[in-house]
């Protein structure tokens, strides 16, 4: 297991990292993936302590398909509210794959997550971790004037 230099930005230490991996894995056995049969899984640590999972559910309209990570983070928002931060992401899947978050996705965490929260992820060579800020450099802001 490969994990990078994100840790060293977060009070979170590599067990709870692996811990919220392995919630991630669990979710996704709860995943509804008929057509691609890609089962995800998402772990989010909330700075609340709480951790908070969702996994992909497919839609025979395929667009409608929802992505685990978004899918945990509706969840999470619903439980505890819209003044959740997220301390920490982690994503599995079943299918031993490389499954870095999709660039929605990415877009929808950054809405919620602490910039140097780590992402931890499969890529081909192992488990990766990333700042979010590496995962997303560039998202889209609206700053009004
Ligand atoms: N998927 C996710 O759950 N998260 C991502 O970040 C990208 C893709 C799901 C959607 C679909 O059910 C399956 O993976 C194949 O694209």
């Amino acid at each position: 297991m490969r994990m990078g230099d994100a840790l060293l930005m977060t009070k979170m230490t590599r067990p709870a990292l692996e811990d919220l991996t392995e919630q991630a894995r669990k979710a996704a056995q709860h995943s509804y993936a008929p057509y691609s049969k890609f089962r995800v899984g998402a772990a989010l640590q909330l700075t609340n302590g709480k951790i908070v999972t969702g996994t992909n559910v497919e839609n025979v309209s395929f667009g409608l398909t929802i992505c685990a990570e978004r899918a945990a983070l509706v969840r999470a928002v619903s439980q505890f509210g819209p003044d959740i931060r997220i301390a920490a992401v982690a994503i599995a899947n079943l299918n031993g794959l490389a499954s870095p978050p999709c660039g929605a996705c990415r877009q929808v965490l950054a809405e919620f997550i602490l910039p140097d929260a780590p992402v931890v992820f499969p890529l081909a060579d192992g488990i990766r971790t990333m700042a979010f800020s590496e995962v997303l450099p560039l998202g889209f802001e609206m700053k009004l004037t």
